[in-house]
């Protein structure tokens, strides 16, 4: 991306330069023009590849966190298996700094709560493979009020978390001033970048500004909605609105409908079963969001699911999408690498119902025969022409399909 990107700067350049000549208006057309190209390309940090996955203390924990309980969680992602599958970011969310910075303006880690300090439980994260993320907020205060934010201290906080060894941060949109919204976001991209570390860079504005729109090298993901809630309503919603943007996501930048409720306790097991399937269709962060020091079998049995995991972490990088609705009864589907396809069968309605999706649906051809994994059932099958099934209420399918 970068050679062809600077060779089209430098021939429009070349071909500017006599009008440069003649006139400041052009000139500064140009700066400016210059600047938002830069702007495209700013968090280089080759991370992101495919959708993060880890935890973060926000859905269930809000302000209650301290380094104890995180180390816990820690220690049972490990044991558990999940950090084996892929869940190796263990994200802290607001209120774990003090209220004020220190006498040279640095943040301050909350004593109450952190007392080894974030770089301690950064290391005792790093030994045992997992990475560390942090929060912070483009704006004077974070949205608890209870910690400053980062807004005009953006190189003095990037250095800080980096100083600490941190592999992720949030970066959130309270009491954000009024000031322009793309700039506050990339002045911290480019102070993230300017530490040397690479440091996976999370928007969250709340899909305001329409970031899938310009987000793709700002940071690798964007919130593409408001925040999530424990129930089937919001959590129905959110998918819908993060569908509309489903174009933009790609190796590099993903939209970010929020993170998981799965475990929390507002669902019942199959709506958290299809929470699950169409936040791994549509490559979302896999970010938990519940007590993981206490999983049920049954939560376990969702989060812990292999076979959808791998159609999340699919090295296509493709997000998979709504392709068929008729009165809540939806197909979602997205391609995998190798011609495979991902197909999502889900009943968003009150009673059992019959749901088929058609090979022309998902972009198969009508007259492939397919090789059909159940992801739920871990069973397969053989089909022709459609893949046809009886779903409960609230409850999905979930199946790759491989032309044979
Ligand atoms: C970016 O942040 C720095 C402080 O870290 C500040 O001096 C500068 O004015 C900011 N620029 C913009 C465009 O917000
Ligand atoms: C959970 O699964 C484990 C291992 O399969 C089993 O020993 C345990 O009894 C299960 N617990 C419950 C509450 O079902
Ligand atoms: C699905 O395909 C089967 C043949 O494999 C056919 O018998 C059936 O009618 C098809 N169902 C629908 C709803 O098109």
């Amino acid at each position: 991306m970068e050679g062809p990107r600077w060779t089209m700067v430098s021939v429009w350049l070349v071909l500017l330069l006599p009008t440069v000549v003649l006139g400041g208006r052009i000139v500064k057309e140009e700066q400016r023009w210059m600047a938002e190209m830069r702007g495209r390309s700013i968090l280089e940090n080759g991370l992101g590849r495919t959708p993060p996955m880890g935890w973060n203390s926000w859905n269930h924990f809000k302000c209650s966190i301290d380094e104890k309980m995180i180390r816990e969680t820690a220690n049972s992602i490990v044991s558990s298996g999940l950090a084996a599958l892929g869940y190796k970011y263990i994200n802290l969310d607001d209120c774990w700094a003090e209220s004020y910075r220190d006498s040279k303006g640095n943040l301050v880690p909350k004593a109450s709560a952190f007392p080894s300090g974030i770089k301690a439980l950064a290391d005792y994260l790093h030994g045992q493979g997992l990475k560390l993320g942090i929060y912070s907020d483009a704006g004077t205060k974070t949205c608890s009020a209870t910690m400053p934010g980062s807004l005009g201290h953006e190189e003095q906080d990037a250095k800080t978390f980096a100083s600490w060894e941190v592999d992720y941060l949030k970066y959130d949109n309270c009491n954000n001033q009024n000031v322009n919204l793309k700039s506050r976001y990339k002045n911290m991209s480019q102070a993230l970048l300017k530490t040397g570390r690479s440091i996976f860079f999370s928007l969250c504005e709340w899909g305001q500004e329409d970031p899938a729109t310009w987000a793709a090298g700002v940071g690798n993901s964007w919130r593409t909605t408001g925040d999530i809630s424990d129930d089937w309503n919001k959590m129905t919603l959110l998918a819908d609105e993060n569908d509309k943007w489903a174009s933009y996501a790609g190796p590099g930048g993903w939209n970010d409908p929020d993170m998981l409720e799965v475990g929390n306790g507002g669902m019942t097991t199959e709506e958290y079963r299809s929470h699950f399937s169409i936040w791994a269709l549509a490559k979302a962060p896999l970010l938990i969001g519940c007590d993981v020091r206490s999983l049920s079998n049954e939560t376990l049995a969702i989060l812990g699911n292999s076979e959808v995991i791998a159609v999340n972490q699919d090295e296509l990088g493709v997000q998979g999408r709504k392709v068929k609705s008729n009165d809540k009864l939806e197909v979602w589907a997205g391609p995998l690498t190798g011609g495979k396809v991902a197909v999502v069968l889900w009943n968003r309605g009150y009673s059992q119902a019959t749901i088929t999706a058609h090979w022309a649906d998902i972009g198969l051809n009508p007259s492939s025969a397919v090789d059909v994994r159940d992801l739920w059932e871990h069973s397969s099958f053989y089909a022709e022409g459609n893949l046809t099934s009886t779903v409960s209420s609230h409850a999905c399918k979930m199946y790759v399909l491989t032309p044979k």
